[in-house]
């Protein structure tokens, strides 16, 4: 369980995030949803530890992230970046690799894993394993981004617009095939996105946030049937 109360992030003068607190029970879907610049990413790196917060904290299942050494809380969660940030000198067998072997796993091990996770992901060991990510389009590098995340198993899954950047119809269909994941249902995720249906298609609960604050959280029913305000009435287009 992640519990993040009170969080606040101030870059100069912007207040990024401001008295952020939510709670993700195991197994629940939370999608952080708005508009761009609003904090979602912010609030994201607060959780694994990328940012530290100026305010509040983050628990993860009960205990304080801040005194959890930032190397072993990422190794419980994966995290897809915002524009995939895969390591360009890494070919995918590699970047994929990389959470498992700084566990010591074996290299036959790290393979079979790599090979099993590419697969379910529609790409093949033959002809992609060996391909550095500039060969590769978009949506494959983020479902390079999603195996990577994935490797070692993680508990956790932090995703930062993770079909971002692909066309609608690509972007359907990788969300299709990820949502059917035995990986994705098991797992507690928040999800950052900007896209309303994307939200809706995936989240247990839906985090409506606007300039660093949360608006209105709840169920997607929830957020359709008793919008809070006309902002939230105007980002659902209801
Ligand atoms: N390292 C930084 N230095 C200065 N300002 C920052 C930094 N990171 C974020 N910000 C500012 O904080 C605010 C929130 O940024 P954040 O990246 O969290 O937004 P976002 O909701 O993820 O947006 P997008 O949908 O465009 O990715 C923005 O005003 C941004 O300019
Ligand atoms: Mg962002």
């Amino acid at each position: 369980m992640i519990e993040v109360r009170n969080l606040g992030k101030t870059f100069g003068n912007v207040h990024a995030v401001q008295q952020i607190s939510f709670t993700v029970a195991e197994g629940e879907n939370l999608i952080l949803l708005g508009t761009s610049g609003c904090g979602k990413t912010t609030t994201l790196k607060m959780i694994n530890r990328l940012l530290d917060p100026d305010e509040g904290t983050v628990l993860l299942n009960g205990t304080d992230t801040a005194t959890i050494p930032p190397a072993r809380l990422r190794r419980g969660m994966g995290y897809v970046l915002q524009h995939t940030g895969l390591f360009p000198h890494y070919t995918v067998a590699e970047n994929i690799a990389v959470v498992p072997r700084l566990q010591h796993w074996k290299k036959e091990d790290v393979r079979a894993r790599a090979a099993a996770l590419m697969q379910k992901l529609g790409l093949t060991w033959q002809e992609h394993a060996h391909m550095y990510p500039h060969q590769l389009s978009g949506g494959q590098q983020q479902r390079v981004g999603l195996a990577r995340a994935l490797a070692a198993d993680p508990p956790v899954l932090l995703m930062d617009e993770p079909f971002g950047a692909l066309d609608p119809i690509t972007r359907n269909r990788i969300r299709q095939e990820f949502s059917e994941l035995e990986e994705f249902r098991k797992k507690t995720i928040i999800m950052v996105t900007h896209d309303v249906q994307e939200a809706f298609a995936l989240a247990t609960r839906v985090c409506l946030m606007d300039k660093g604050r949360i608006v209105q959280m709840g169920t997607p029913e929830e957020l359709q049937q008793r919008p809070a305000n006309e902002f939230v009435r105007a980002f659902l287009k209801l």
